[in-house]
């Protein structure tokens, strides 16, 4: 029982990418491969289809793993693969686990019982979206991952992996390494509007990695801040993103001496918001020119993908063999 894979995560590829995705999914992943680990990201697009339409999943593919590349991770030390490049062995180990698991067990995950009262009605809700956790622990367990990098809202899930490596290893013996949780700081980055998170769904107060300057700063302009000398969670949610985005210790520390004026009583929104916007703004257009660059050769992502493949290929195929011969030959 060896781990394969040091550290491992999954996106799903559903729609455009917002700041609050950088600096809250994929800043950290870049962070442990500055650290000189060699993470595994892959395009969870089985998880995509249990909400979203399979043809507009499909249209957000190559898409996503250009901003993963842009936004810097780096195809020389990380791995990236599409699952369902896998899925033959990811849909029979989905299989095999789900027997471990019973209907009621599932149920009760609190991310399940959530969107059960939110918005989806069991009565409704497609099957898929009770194997979801099970589908995400067959992702992890064919890597052998030795840590999987969530945020506060995929814990849940994590805990049904854990819990099914450990009932699989105690019936059929020892072959599954259990993963570790690394929980990522959950970032509260608020809409710029008044409206919660900062989040695709709310388009207006949300700022995308592909929007172009003018938007932006159209968008920074009409986002609330605070009154003078107060705190609260919009404006601290905003130093997040200006400190989050900033490429300069210059702009660190002018960020800094412009909160610490507001704190004192002056009127210095208006700056703030005018050095954000010139800090959110050369961030993107540093991404996006990056990512021109990656789009205009139509072969580089197919091709980092198949590197990937080649990796999630065989370790998948060597842990379901391990897997069936400890099932079947069980007696
Ligand atoms: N469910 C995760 C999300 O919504 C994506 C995911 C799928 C994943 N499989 C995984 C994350 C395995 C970590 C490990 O963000």
């Amino acid at each position: 029982m060896k781990y394969k894979v040091e550290v491992l995560t999954g996106i799903r590829p559903t729609g455009d990418l917002t700041i609050a995705n950088y600096l809250g999914a994929v800043a950290p992943i870049i962070e442990l491969q500055r650290q000189g680990m060699s993470p595994v990201v892959f395009v969870a697009d089985l998880h995509a289809i249990t909400d979203n339409e399979p043809s507009k999943v499909k249209q957000y593919l190559h898409g996503v793993v250009a901003d993963y590349i842009a936004l810097g991770v780096d195809p020389q030390k990380a791995k990236i693969y599409l699952q369902s490049d896998i899925a033959g062995e990811v849909t029979t180990f989905t299989v095999l686990l789900a027997r471990l698991i019973s209907v009621a067990e599932l149920l009760r995950v609190p991310t399940l019982k959530d969107k059960l009262k939110a918005k989806a009605n069991p009565e409704t809700a497609n099957a898929l979206l009770l194997l979801y956790p099970v589908l995400m622990a067959a992702d992890i367990l064919l890597n052998k991952a030795r840590k999987v990098p969530v945020g506060e809202d995929q814990l849940a899930h994590l805990e049904v992996t854990r819990l099914l490596a450990r009932r699989f290893n105690k019936r059929y013996g020892n072959v599954l390494p259990v993963p570790e949780v690394l929980q990522v700081k959950s970032l509260r980055l608020l809409s710029l509007k008044g409206e919660g998170k900062m989040s695709k769904t709310n388009p207006g107060g949300a700022i995308f990695l592909m929007d172009d300057s003018k938007t932006v700063a159209k968008k920074i302009k009409a986002a609330e801040t605070a009154f003078e000398g107060v705190m609260n969670e919009k404006l601290e949610s905003h130093i997040l993103v200006a400190k989050g985005l900033a490429k300069t210790q210059l702009e660190h520390e002018e960020v800094d001496a412009i909160i610490k004026s507001h704190k004192s009583g002056k009127p210095v929104m208006g700056q703030f918001k005018q050095l954000l916007t010139l800090i959110v703004q050369n961030f993107l257009r540093e991404f996006q020119g990056k990512r021109a660059g990656i789009i205009r050769d139509p072969s580089y992502i197919p091709s980092v993908l198949e590197e990937g493949l080649k990796m999630a290929r065989k370790n998948a195929i060597e842990t379901l063999e391990e897997v069936k011969k400890a099932l079947y030959n069980n007696i």
